[in-house]
């Protein structure tokens, strides 16, 4: 890996630095912090030697250059994801790193794209984008109406949370499904017995070892004709094979913001389905994000040089 020499040797002598992904993270300065703060956004050379570097918040998606030099940060304490998925960093990261996720930063926004996805499938929205190109005034079949659909959320987290929130307000019945089973909300063994019941089955579940292709043929094969499957967590917490036979079938209806491969190759089977709606994982890619990012970078930092506890910690370094 490659760092700017210069760069580092000004501050050689100073402690281990810390490394932020926007260049205006100007609340940043006002914390004093007993270390250098270094701008790197993933792209070009690194600021300082990967060693050198004991905080680094990182931006999402990160390029893999910023990834390959995790590997090399052996005096890294603390990696700080813009992110609510982690899965893409595990492979990289030493044992003594502790790893925070920002769940809170791009649940709404998720959820919101997971609402358009469900609105414009039921709507088939797709049908007034292209007549409208056409120049066409054809009126389509009658639309579908999200009230009284019953909503099975796999995945209750801030993104299920979130979008609980705003379907309730569409009249619409919510089963929520999480690893817990608790007051209201239904445990994963559960799952089987759930599908069946739904109209609408809805992926917010991060991606592990446990959720890596949860819905595969078995589980499709158990969803109402008609249904519709909604994926706005991880690619592959789906078996594309095993949906995209059962597309081709036209049994139920897919609406993914993610898909295993990303980015979908151009010969990609999935694009070809007019039961399928596909959005190029734009969940959490909203505008005033840097802002609310950088917000939450700073409190982190203030915590860790302060000694409190972090938010967030998925992983505590060992
Ligand atoms: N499309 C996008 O642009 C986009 C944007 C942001 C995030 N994401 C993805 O969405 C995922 C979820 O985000 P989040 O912020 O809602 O995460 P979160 O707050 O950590 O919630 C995750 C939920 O999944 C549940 N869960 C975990 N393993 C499960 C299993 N094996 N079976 C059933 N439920 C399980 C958890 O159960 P418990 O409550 O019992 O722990 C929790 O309710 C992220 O990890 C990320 O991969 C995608």
């Amino acid at each position: 890996m490659q760092y700017d020499r210069a760069r580092f040797q000004a501050w050689e002598a100073e402690a281990l630095a810390v490394l932020v992904p926007y260049k205006d993270i100007t609340q940043v300065q006002s914390l004093d912090l007993p270390a250098p703060v270094l701008f790197y956004d993933g792209h070009g050379v690194l600021p300082a030697n990967p060693d050198s570097v004991e905080f680094w918040a990182m931006p999402h998606p990160p390029p893999r250059a910023s990834l390959s030099a995790l590997r090399e940060a052996r005096n890294l304490k603390v990696l700080q994801l813009t992110s609510s998925g982690f899965d893409h960093v595990l492979p990289f990261l030493h044992s003594n790193v502790t790893l925070c996720n920002a769940p809170g930063l791009r649940a709404e926004a998720t959820a919101e794209a997971g609402m358009c996805l469900i609105l414009a499938s039921l709507n088939d929205v797709a049908t007034w984008v292209i007549q409208k190109q056409q120049r066409l005034w054809n009126w389509p079949a009658p639309r579908e109406g999200i009230a009284g659909k019953r909503v099975l959320l796999i995945g209750f987290g801030a993104i299920g949370q979130a979008l609980s929130r705003m379907l309730s307000g569409f009249g619409t019945e919510i089963i929520p499904l999480a690893r817990r089973p608790r007051s209201g909300v239904a445990g994963s063994d559960e799952l089987p017995g759930l599908i069946p019941e739904a109209d609408i089955v809805v992926l917010a579940v991060p991606l592990t070892s446990a959720t890596r292709h949860l819905i595969d043929a078995e589980k499709l094969s158990l969803m109402k004709a008609e249904s519709l499957i909604v994926n706005i967590s991880r690619g592959e917490v789906l078996d594309t094979d095993a949906l995209v036979e059962e597309l081709r079938r036209g049994r139920i209806r897919a609406a993914l913001d993610v898909t295993d491969p990303e980015p979908l190759p151009e010969d990609h089977p999935l694009w070809g389905f007019p039961n399928a709606l596909i959005s190029p994982h734009i969940g959490g890619h909203i505008k005033d994000f840097e802002e609310k990012a950088s917000r939450f970078i700073v409190q982190q930092l203030r915590r860790y040089y302060s000694g409190e506890r972090l938010e967030c910690v998925v992983e505590t370094g060992t």
